[in-house]
């Protein structure tokens, strides 16, 4: 019997026409990917049903955004900022646990080290905290988000990136 190869995923830069699926994506990953830390009213305050596209638009400007594809189908996708911020991880459900976050935390990573960075930061969800530690990070401080009546636990956590 033969194992299963580890899946690899081609890396690349968000395009303009990514926004949609990238979007969807995102709703598909808080809806189904969350459920063991978030209720339904938590998730719908993340990520409500009715995307504001022109309010993603304008936040994936201003980042750094990677895209992992596997065939022509987005699997995942990470936000950075060049200084030192992970803004965005997420992965599509039927991607989950095939290593495509860490496939694009690894490209993040090594993109941030060569711009010089030094500390990374990222506000991680508690479905990502597992993730992150992984990674290396520890955890700095419990925080929440207020969405309108609804509260949102989150863990600010950090990474020293030690020279190599
Ligand atoms: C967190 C998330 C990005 C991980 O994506 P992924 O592509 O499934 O992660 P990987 O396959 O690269 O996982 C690598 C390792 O991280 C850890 N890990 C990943 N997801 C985990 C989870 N849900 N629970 C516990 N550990 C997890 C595991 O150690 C895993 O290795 P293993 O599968 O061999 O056990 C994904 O679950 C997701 O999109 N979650 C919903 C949205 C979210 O919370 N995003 C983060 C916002 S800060």
């Amino acid at each position: 019997m033969t194992s299963p190869l580890p899946a690899t995923f081609n890396l690349r830069a968000y395009q303009p026409e990514d926004l949609p699926a990238v979007v969807a994506l995102f709703q598909a990953s808080v809806s189904q990917l969350t459920t063991e830390h978030y209720d339904a009213a938590q998730r719908q305050a993340w990520s409500p049903e009715v995307a504001d596209l022109q309010a993603w638009q304008t936040r994936f400007a201003s980042i750094e955004l990677l895209i992992a594809e596997d065939g022509c189908a987005i699997a995942g996708f990470i936000g950075y900022s060049l200084d030192g911020h992970i803004d965005l991880l997420f992965t599509a459900p039927g991607f989950a646990r095939q290593g495509v976050a860490s496939a694009l935390y690894a490209a993040a990573e090594q993109r941030l080290r060569a711009a010089g960075v030094r500390e990374l930061h990222t506000e991680a969800s508690l479905v990502a905290q597992a993730f992150f530690a992984g990674q290396g990070f520890s955890v700095q401080q419990a925080q929440t988000v207020t969405r309108g009546a609804v509260i949102l636990p989150r863990m600010l956590m950090g990474k020293i990136l030690e020279p190599r």
